[in-house]
């Protein structure tokens, strides 16, 4: 099997890499990945010396790029490469919608001249927007998205099902709940609070913290995208998630215990504008169909992944020089200056 990975030097994109060519030998995978802020050749430092993985610097957006890949032949693509952080896209959106909706529009237009190359497209439950108290939505849910981020994955997820409804493109669509895991760039909840209280600094909570979010570890996303690429139907679409929504302060509390740090870090600051409340999915449609389940229970998930970053500060040190400092200065010295006043 000859698969494309876009984004595969990201969190999830990496995880899956190693993942994919850990569960299976016969397997020749081509990592296309632009090397963004958040993109970061030392996350597979471990796989780059297997023969069976290539690594091609390229952007989704660039289609003279997009096609001179595409014509090496593959039977899957597994479509990650997207700007992810919902600040960021709050500050400026224009990257998202660059890389987010014409990157996939350029990849689905390479797509549809080989008609028989699967496309899984990562998608995320942000495209539905907050879900009320008490609901976990399926995927008959109507699309709401509230964030540029959210909006421009919605974007794609349409223009993915447009190519699969016009030109027959083979499509699986996997709507994810928010993953954690080792590799994940600090700019996300888990890591930045574990690396911030690592080195005794604030943590800080948006708003109430009361915000609840249905995390999932990010072996269990990809054993999902595994089954998707050997099982799922063309033109199905799943959620995936824990099922076990959680509030952010209940997250950051356990981790500080975790890591032995006192409560007294935690800095309540401006809340997000626009910040959805609360992500909760109803999974049952890939757990009943493709045999899906997670098998890591969140408190052994949130070990591993402290214990990671903890046995891993090199990795960590070098994902926040440069670029992330300034973003962290940028944001974090605004939000918190907003919330005194
Ligand atoms: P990430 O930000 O860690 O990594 C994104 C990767 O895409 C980086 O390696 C970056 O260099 C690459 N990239 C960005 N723009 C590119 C371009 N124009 N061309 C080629 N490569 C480009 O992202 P992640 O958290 O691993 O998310 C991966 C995918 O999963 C995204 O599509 C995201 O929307 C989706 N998703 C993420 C989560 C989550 O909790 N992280 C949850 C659900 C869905
Ligand atoms: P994040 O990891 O950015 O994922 P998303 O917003 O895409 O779900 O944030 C997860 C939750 O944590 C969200 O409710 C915002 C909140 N949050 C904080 O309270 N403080 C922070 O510094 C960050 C980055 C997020």
């Amino acid at each position: 099997m000859k698969v494309l990975v876009t984004g595969g030097a990201g969190f999830i994109g990496s995880n899956f890499v190693r993942y994919l060519l850990k569960s299976r030998r016969d397997l020749e995978l081509f990592n296309f990945d632009k090397l963004t802020y958040a993109g970061n050749p030392e996350s597979l430092a471990d796989v780059a010396q297997d023969p069976r993985y290539h690594f091609v610097r390229g952007d989704i957006a660039d289609q003279q790029a997009v096609d001179q890949i595409f014509e090496r032949g593959f039977n899957a693509i597994v479509h990650f490469a997207a700007e992810t952080h919902v600040d960021r896209s709050i500050e400026d959106a224009s990257p998202f919608l660059k890389t987010n909706i014409l990157g996939t529009h350029g990849l689905l237009e390479a797509a549809r001249r080989f008609p028989a190359m699967r496309f899984i497209h990562i998608s995320t439950d942000e495209v539905y927007g907050s879900v009320p108290a008490g609901v976990s939505f399926t995927e008959e849910a109507t699309l709401n998205p509230r964030s540029p981020y959210a909006a421009s994955k919605a974007s794609a997820e349409h223009l993915v099902t447009a190519y699969a409804n016009t030109y027959g493109v083979p499509v699986v669509i996997l709507r994810c709940t928010n993953n954690f895991g080792p590799f994940q760039f600090p700019e996300k909840l888990i890591p930045l609070m574990i690396a911030n209280a690592r080195e005794d600094k604030a943590v800080p909570i948006y708003g109430d913290g009361l915000q609840e979010r249905d995390w999932l570890f990010v072996e269990d996303h990809c054993r999902a995208i595994t089954l998707a690429l050997d099982k799922a139907k063309p033109g199905s679409v799943y959620n995936v998630s824990s099922g076990v929504p959680q509030p952010n302060l209940k997250i950051v509390r356990t981790i500080l215990q975790h890591l032995g740090k006192p409560e007294s870090l935690m800095q309540y600051v401006q809340d997000r504008p626009g910040h959805d409340r609360r992500y909760a999915l109803d999974s049952s449609k890939i757990r009943r169909e493709l045999g899906w389940a997670p098998m890591v229970r969140f408190e052994e998930g949130l070990h591993r992944t402290t214990e990671w970053y903890q046995a891993n500060a090199m990795w960590l040190d070098h994902t926040r020089s440069g670029e992330y400092r300034k973003y962290y200065d940028r944001h974090y010295t605004r939000r918190s200056e907003t919330f005194r006043i």
